[in-house]
């Protein structure tokens, strides 16, 4: 049963604030955004509102839940310092909610972009509606490419589920703490590195509930000494859930991304994910195909192994970029899995040349790429 925004705006609307108002009518929801029977939004409040707000973000969540077709809902709530009285609100700057693992960057109802990270000037996520379509191995390449195109660039492994950083550029080592709170990334590669896989054993099971991996990122982004950065590129979890919608609408991104292989169902999961980062207002720079094409390293005949060109003609469709076409390659996969990736170790090879194609079109995708105005669904 599809969810109607306006069943939970009726239901949010015998939620009161702590001064009595019904929810809607307290200008603080953001945009609610309703997939299939997952609803989400955030209530942005002042700072020192936060403890006060608890409740009622319970309350909001377990009335939400009670709504006819919804199957899950994720409220989180937001402290921020107050906008300054009158007109343009200042950029927000997230505050800690001390002892709480709570999303803090700014989603909202106003001008509601996330605060950016002081130092680094644009973060792009590299992401795919489907797992194992080479999502993390483009991650690398494609920040390699930026490198080799002079930028300065850190990879932010958002994968908590399953980090790749640590194997991808063959990591053992643990991050330094700078005075004590404060994380040095990792470098490799002439870039900087950060993976909760440094900090978490392997074999340490991966149990996140939807705050926590709010609270891991945002200490990897915010309590992370990045140092200043063009551009910072965030290897995404597979997937649309709810931890992916939050992700997406909590770190400050300039742009994504996709990455999916050439069949129909890896497309249609690369729909989805397209979708998603438009409805949180995400500039999709394009789509890669990866394992677009195999060519035999004996005969050096070509097989279309998975079909070919679908990404392409998807992008097409969509109206978005085509970034380029990666090969299924043994050189890229065993690059790839012994910790040399293949932009760093074989510079002058075919493979380095295509991923320097796609950061060429990335960097020039994210000069031109304006955020639209996040859209005001709710009025107080
Ligand atoms: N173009 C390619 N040619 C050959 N092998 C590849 C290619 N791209 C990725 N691989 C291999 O495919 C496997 C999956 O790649 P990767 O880990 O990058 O995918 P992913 O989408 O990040 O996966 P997950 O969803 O698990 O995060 C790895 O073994 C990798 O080496
Ligand atoms: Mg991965």
């Amino acid at each position: 049963m599809a969810v109607l925004k306006d069943d939970v705006l009726a239901a949010l609307g015998k939620v009161l604030g702590p001064d009595g108002k019904p929810l809607p009518r307290t200008g603080t929801l953001s945009d609610i955004v309703a997939t299939d029977g997952k609803v989400f939004f955030s209530i942005t409040v002042d700072a020192a509102a936060v403890k006060q707000w608890e409740p009622v973000r319970e309350r909001a969540e377990a009335a939400v839940r009670a709504v006819p077709g919804v199957a899950s809902a994720l409220v989180a709530l937001t402290g921020e310092r107050a906008p300054a009285a009158g007109g343009g609100a200042p950029p927000r700057r997230p505050q800690m909610q001390s002892g709480a693992a709570r999303p803090q960057a700014g989603v909202g109802h106003a001008p509601q972009s996330p605060a950016g990270i002081p130092g680094v000037e644009a973060i792009i996520a590299v992401a795919s509606g489907k797992g194992g379509v080479g999502k993390s191995t483009t991650a690398v390449n494609l920040a390699l490419g930026l490198r080799d195109l002079g930028l300065k660039v850190g990879i932010l492994d958002a994968d908590i589920y399953g980090p790749s950083m640590p194997k991808l550029l063959a990591i053992r080592e643990r991050p330094q703490t700078i005075g004590g709170t404060r994380l040095k990334p990792i470098s490799r590669h002439g870039m900087v590195v950060m993976s909760i896989g440094f900090l978490i054993e392997e074999e340490t099971p991966m149990i996140w509930r939807g705050p926590m991996v709010m609270s891991a990122l945002t200490q990897m982004l915010r309590e992370v000494e990045w140092g200043a950065l063009d551009i910072m590129v965030v290897d995404m979890p597979p997937g649309t859930g709810d931890a992916q919608l939050t992700m997406a609408q909590q770190v400050p991104l300039k742009g994504a991304v996709i990455v999916s292989t050439p069949q129909d169902l890896a497309l249609i999961d690369a729909r989805r994910g397209i979708a998603m980062f438009r409805r949180v207002n995400v500039p999709v720079l394009g789509i890669v195909e990866n394992m677009s094409y195999f060519v035999c390293p004996h005969c050096g005949e070509r097989s279309d192994i998975f079909g070919h060109g679908g990404a392409r003609h998807e992008a097409e469709r969509l109206g978005v970029p085509f970034l380029g076409e990666v090969p299924l390659d043994m050189e890229i996969r065993e690059k790839s899995d012994s910790g040399l990736p293949v932009v760093a170790t074989a510079p002058d090879g075919a493979h380095a040349k295509i991923y320097r194609g796609i950061a060429a079109r990335v960097r020039d995708g994210l000069a031109t790429a304006s955020r639209p105005a996040p859209k005001i669904v709710i009025e107080a």
